[in-house]
């Protein structure tokens, strides 16, 4: 199980849509994978279009009991192999400004509780279990509290979206400082997996100047491949749908981005310690 976590410190940049995209990749490569909802708008749960739970990630975060986290747990509208750990408004109660490691590590052992469930299953322990989830993708809110760092201490990796704005360079260092920090408290495992610039439009002049300025401050760390502006991205989310299954123009362009990133992402795990089903990457273009 690999997790992986969609930051930034600012609001509206992208987050959701790139942990939609990348949950999009991952079903349509056939990687059962789950979104972890942490942002109390829930706008990922919406869009997943996940059917009424009883218990919710707020629940998870008061207490993560297995029993919590598989009522918290729902299938996603989407299709088989994406399932969602539902957000809701309740999860504010656990952005505490100022979070004691013992709060900023429980989603951390709610992850292992499943994979260790999963470990379970996949060992033929419990025969009625489903594949264990290859990926987790988690939904950050905007802001460096609680949940936030809870999600750094559970991930395996970063992906630090930005818009190609004037503030970008700031959002995305202050992005990759909180990245640093929770490595050295709580996660050693932790990597930046990228800078992944959203929202770009072509011939735009600004946008190509914060875009060469992005690259010249943060290197390689910039992902090769820009997610443009592009209104399907919208009409799909609207729609309740992914982006991989919107068959326009600009959503192939964007669900091309996606596979690059799933790519990556696949190619940045680390070797684990104990031996789980081999599952096709996907191609690397
Ligand atoms: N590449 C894009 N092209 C068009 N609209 C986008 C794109 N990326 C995001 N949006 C839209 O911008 C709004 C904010 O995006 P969202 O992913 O919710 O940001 P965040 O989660 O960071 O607050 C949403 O309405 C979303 O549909
Ligand atoms: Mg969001």
């Amino acid at each position: 199980m690999q997790v992986v976590a969609s930051l930034s410190l600012k609001g509206g940049v992208g987050k959701t849509t790139v942990a939609l995209g990348l949950a999009g990749a991952a079903q349509q490569h056939g990687l059962r994978t789950l979104v972890v909802d942490l942002d109390p708008q829930a706008n990922a749960t919406i869009a997943l279009d996940v059917g009424p739970t009883s218990a919710t990630v707020a629940d998870v975060l008061d207490e993560p009991r297995l029993s919590v986290l598989r009522a918290a747990i729902a299938p996603s509208a989407w299709g088989e192999g994406l399932d969602v750990m539902v957000g809701a408004e309740q999860a504010e109660r656990h952005n505490h400004p100022e979070p004691g490691p013992a709060q900023v590590g429980r989603l951390r052992r709610a992850l292992q509780r499943l994979d260790r469930l999963d470990a379970d299953s996949v060992d033929g322990l419990d025969d009625e279990a489903p594949d264990p989830y290859r990926l987790v993708v988690v939904d950050c809110p905007p802001s460096l509290g609680q949940l936030t760092r809870s999600a750094l201490a559970a991930a395996d990796r970063a992906v630090l979206v930005t818009d190609p704005t004037m503030f970008a360079v700031s959002g995305v260092q202050r992005a990759f400082d909180a990245v640093q920090t929770e490595r050295q408290r709580s996660n050693p495992d932790l990597q930046p997996l990228g800078v992944l610039i959203n929202r770009v439009r072509p011939r735009n002049a600004e946008h190509d100047f914060r875009i060469a300025e992005l690259r010249e401050l943060f290197g390689p760390l910039v992902l090769p491949g820009v997610l443009p502006d592009r209104s399907a991205i919208q009409q799909a989310q609207g729609a309740c749908m992914p982006i991989q299954r919107w068959d326009t123009p600009g959503a192939r362009e964007a669900s091309t981005v996606f596979t690059l990133l799933l790519g990556r992402v696949l190619r940045s795990e680390r070797p684990r310690r104990t031996p789980r089903v081999a599952t096709a990457p996907p191609a690397p273009n």
